[in-house]
């Protein structure tokens, strides 16, 4: 059989020494993984030539062996990827799978492969290098998501917006402006990605079952063949530890909180009522009955997603709460939560990244909206505080008046009369004109981190030495 087991082999020819007769078959469908762990099958069989390299290396197998069973996973991967290999649930996971295979091709030598190491190691090191390269590529697509808002920020960096809290305006603030509070969010993200690198990069192999091995193996040979930077140190930690997928999951939780909330205000901003974009026709559907409808379903999408990488970060930390050390199958559990949770997060900041290049800033949009909802006022206040001397307190009283007028009167601030103006408070003078403006009033926030457009510039100028 392709798959190396023979038809009357009733017990496992991997553990079956002990039993009798092989399991039910419900106790298969519980117990395998190959369903998804075969996903792992690049890394599984990178491990094992490492593996079986340092042990002769070592003295431990013979120099033949190790040469029969490199030549032999070779032949393995080539068969995965040309998609002719012939998976097995009876022999459970891609670890039996590959070495029952493996059997087949080079007979007795293959069995000295799992000399020194345990399936606990094994699938802690698979897991690993999996995850290690899924947040290499997660800290890519955020920083090509990065990149896409400092140039979205940089044409915008004077287009004014309304500025708002709790949904409602509050002050202008420049597009630009806005952009580059995405890009420090998605920043931490990617710094957050780095730093679960660091904590991620020690090898597991070696630590055997839980105790580590008798054989005089060369821990920091298979670590330095396999990119890791050292090998772990505690072999019970080693096979019971899954903090780094748990990391990976909380990344990637975080990462999607932030993309939700910007696939939120795309939908928001794309509503006819709005209209501050325009999605690109690449991100946007019809409807089948509206024809004037332009939905922005894949910010929903990237929206909705949120819920299930979510779902994989709880399920994970549910599964591994309460487990004794070290290795129990439970943690079996782990892998398609992290897949699943990989591919969503890959496709949500690759989704996005193509709705903030393509999207059309409607400038005059924006701009109309700066102006209205008396988004100055600050402003008016602050220059009473400056100009006329008086406390913030009786500025903002001075300042609510006027407002409460120009409601009364349909009109903006900036249309109120001097006279008007001058009836709320007679030192008022014409320079006050000169501040109520939206663009006034964006100029004037040149504090460190504020909303000018020379300020805007300078952040992004200090996030291009970082992309
Ligand atoms: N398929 C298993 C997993 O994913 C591999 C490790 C099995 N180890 C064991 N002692 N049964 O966790």
């Amino acid at each position: 059989m392709a798959d190396g087991t023979s038809e009357n082999a009733s017990s496992n020819q991997m553990w079956g020494g002990r039993f009798a007769s092989g399991p039910d078959a419900i106790m298969e469908e519980i117990n395998a993984s190959i369903g998804f762990d075969k996903k792992l099958y690049a890394q599984d069989i990178r491990g094992s030539i490492a593996h079986a390299t340092m042990l002769a290396h070592q003295g431990i197998i013979s120099a033949e062996d190790k040469d029969k069973i490199v030549h032999g996973l070779n032949t393995i991967l080539s068969e995965i990827e040309a998609g002719g290999f012939e998976f097995s649930r009876k022999l459970e996971d891609i670890h039996m799978n590959v070495e029952a295979r493996l059997a087949t091709l080079i007979g007795p030598a293959a069995g000295r492969l799992h000399t020194a190491r345990s399936r606990n190691d094994q699938v802690a090191l698979d897991f690993r290098l999996w995850v290690k390269e899924e947040l290499q590529k997660t800290e890519k697509a955020l920083s090509a998501l990065i990149a896409a808002f400092l140039d979205r920020a940089e044409e915008h960096a004077e287009t004014v917006m309304p500025g708002f809290t709790h949904l409602q305006t509050a002050q202008p603030v420049t597009f630009g402006h806005h952009c580059m509070a995405y890009v420090e969010m998605f920043g931490r993200d990617r710094s957050r990605v780095r730093d679960a690198i660091v904590r991620l990069d020690e090898c597991p192999i070696g630590a055997a079952a839980l105790a580590g091995t008798g054989y005089p193996i060369d821990r920091h040979m298979t670590a330095a063949a396999l990119g890791f930077r050292e090998p772990t140190r505690n072999s019970i930690d080693t096979v019971s530890d899954r903090d780094f997928a748990l990391e990976f999951l909380s990344i990637a939780s975080i990462a999607a909180t932030h993309l939700s909330r910007l696939a939120e205000e795309i939908v928001i901003w794309s509503t006819p009522q709005f209209g501050f974009i325009r999605l690109s026709d690449a991100f946007s559907t019809g409807s089948s009955i509206m024809p004037q409808k332009k939905n922005p379903d894949a910010a929903e999408l990237v929206r909705a997603k949120t819920g299930r990488i979510n779902g994989s970060l709880i399920a994970l930390l549910t599964v591994m709460k309460g487990l004794p050390l070290a290795y129990s199958k439970d943690m079996q559990e782990d892998k398609e939560q992290v897949f699943d949770a990989a591919e969503s997060i890959e496709l949500a900041i690759a989704a996005m990244t193509g709705m903030v290049r393509d999207m059309t800033i409607r400038a005059d949009r924006m701009k109309a909206a700066a102006g209205s909802g008396y988004s100055t006022a600050t402003d008016l206040a602050d220059w009473l505080v400056r100009a006329v001397g008086l406390p913030f307190r009786d500025a903002h009283h001075v300042t609510g008046r006027a407002v409460a007028l120009a409601e009364q009167k349909g009109c903006d601030l900036s249309e109120l009369s001097l006279t008007e103006l001058q009836a709320i408070n007679p030192a008022i003078t014409e320079a006050v004109y000169d501040v109520v403006t939206v663009e006034a009033s964006v100029a004037s926030r040149k504090s460190f981190g504020g909303t000018a457009p020379v300020e805007v510039r300078r952040q992004i100028a200090w996030w291009r030495e970082r992309v």
